[in-house]
């Protein structure tokens, strides 16, 4: 069946209703570690009330709070649906005694709302803690599958702060837990235009024969901010944009356009191309970083609150890579991200090559605009392809005719949040959109000769679109970065 969406002058959108397909988890008890903080109350809880109100939530459903500090149940109840519980436990997350009484309240509140003992447990805690949570979990037995239900945990960024660290990570919280238990959160990936850029590519038939060397000419992905760091001090002076974007985000997009079709969805397939897209990244050894990175810091970032007056942390980070394989071969990616800049954008932009003759003389080539086809991220989801057309009336005018997919305007309401798709999957346990251990190793391992690259840091004014001296990147190129679309 098709089903007429919003339309307006000269647009129509519509949508074949015979293809979708959602799946209810089973039942399950999730168990949110911090739940006291920030990530929980505007994320997390946010997520299980759509999912609640999609009546996507398992029939039988509880929530257990978790931390160190005195706090009100009440508002984990609140919003889920009246058949699901919400209790709290308080407790050090480092003392054997939280765990023995976390898992006497498990095995009730399981027995209760019939759970079998499935339990998801979510890491919303500092990433210091994440291997203390873990090893008592493991040692209160909580991990182990086979006492009933399954058991999985849930990781937020940043996972390590460099390849040592990961991997030190990866090999303790290996001692209790199977690849398959482990949900590493990048919520870039549960954006419903992310997914798209898969959709778009692998449904579609007219996409891929041209999604190469032969007919790309660059790759733009930008995920710009107009906030400074505010009050995350504490994290950001310590990590910096490319630990804080680059590592996960930036490349897991990169990663999307650039990888070869699984031969099907299954998670592990996906998840296998994507890990050569990585491997296939050009060493910083082969492509020095002096002349295909800029770092910057936006002036008056040394001043924020509880930043060090000397703090070389970068707030923004530009670069040129290249995919050295046989389709993308001298195909350049410019990638951009940065804290303090003028407008809030995050997209994906391909520019196609020029058309190689022009009929429309003395029109040139380089008249004609490239086309581009543009993912929009944030702030409005979308999609949009630019071609180029003749403007009415009797005369021979050109121009680039833009066709815009709106989901707000298409759907009448805006796209699920991420962590809903993410949170509905860890349920189901699909890890397709999750990090596996080998992707983050890779992009670890790619990053660290650039972290520890003695860059000179570009200074930058708030309110612009970074440093100068990024715009020499594409410029080397004869290319320019796209000014983010107002939408
Ligand atoms: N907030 C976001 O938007 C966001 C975005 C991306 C990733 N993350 C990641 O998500 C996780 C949680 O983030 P969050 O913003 O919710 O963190 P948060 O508010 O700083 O901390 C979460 C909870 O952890 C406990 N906690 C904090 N510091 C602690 C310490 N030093 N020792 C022991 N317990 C401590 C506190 O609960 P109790 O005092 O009750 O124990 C706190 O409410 C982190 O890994 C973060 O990097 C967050």
């Amino acid at each position: 069946m098709t089903q007429d969406l919003r339309s307006g002058p000269g647009l129509r959108y519509s949508i074949r209703e015979s293809l979708c397909f959602e799946t209810k988890p089973e039942p399950c008890g999730m168990v949110i570690f911090g739940a006291s903080g920030d990530l929980c109350a505007r994320k997390i809880l946010p997520a299980l009330r759509r999912l609640g109100e999609r009546s996507l939530l398992p029939e039988r459903f509880f929530v257990l709070g978790v931390g160190r500090s005195a706090f009100d149940p009440a508002s984990l109840r609140k919003g889920l649906p009246q058949a699901a519980g919400a209790d709290y436990l308080q407790g050090d997350y480092t003392s054997e005694d939280t765990y023995r009484r976390l898992k006497l309240r498990l095995q009730e509140l399981s027995n209760r709302h019939d759970t079998r003992g499935n339990t998801v447990f979510y890491l919303a805690l500092p990433p210091a803690l994440f291997h203390d949570a873990t090893h008592r979990l493991g040692e209160a037995g909580l991990l182990e599958e086979d006492w009933g239900g399954w058991a999985r945990v849930v990781f937020e960024k940043p996972f390590g702060r460099d390849l040592a660290s990961a991997l030190a990570l990866a090999v303790e919280l290996g001692d209790h837990l199977k690849e398959s238990q482990v949900y590493r959160i990048d919520h870039y990936l549960g954006k419903d235009t992310v997914q798209n850029v898969l959709m778009l590519r692998f449904a579609n038939a007219i996409f891929e024969p041209i999604w190469n060397r032969d007919h790309i000419d660059h790759v733009q992905i930008s995920a710009l901010e107009t906030e400074s760091i505010g009050r995350r001090a504490g994290y950001y002076d310590s990590a910096g944009v490319l630990r804080d974007m680059f590592q996960n985000h930036m490349l897991q997009l990169l990663s999307l356009v650039a990888m070869e079709p699984p031969a099907s969805f299954a998670p592990d397939w996906l998840r296998d191309e994507k890990v050569k897209v990585f491997r296939a990244l050009r060493p910083w050894a082969d492509h020095p970083p002096i002349d295909n990175a800029v770092l910057g810091q936006y002036a008056g970032y040394p001043g924020e609150p509880g930043v060090a007056r000397d703090s070389r942390t970068p707030t923004f980070a530009a670069m040129r890579l290249f995919v050295d394989n046989w389709r993308w071969q001298g195909v350049p990616f410019y990638l951009r991200s940065g804290k303090s800049l003028r407008r809030r954008s995050a997209e994906i932009a391909v520019t196609f090559k020029p058309v190689p003759h022009s009929v429309f003389k003395p029109l040139l080539p380089a008249h004609l605009d490239a086309n581009t086809l543009v993912f929009h991220i944030q702030p409005r989801e979308g999609i949009a392809l630019t071609i180029e057309a003749k403007k009415p009336g009797p005369k021979i005018c050109m121009g680039a005719l833009t066709m815009d997919f709106d989901y707000l305007q298409a759907f009448g309401e805006h796209p699920p949040e991420a962590y809903e798709r993410l949170l509905l999957d860890i349920m189901l346990g699909d890890q397709t959109l999750f990090t596996r251990h080998d992707a983050l190793e890779e992009s670890w391992r790619f990053l660290e000769p650039l972290l520890k690259a003695e860059l000179p840091l570009r200074s930058y004014a708030p309110g612009y679109w970074g440093p100068q001296e990024s715009e020499a990147l594409p410029a080397a190129d004869n290319r320019a970065w796209r000014q983010p679309d107002e939408r």
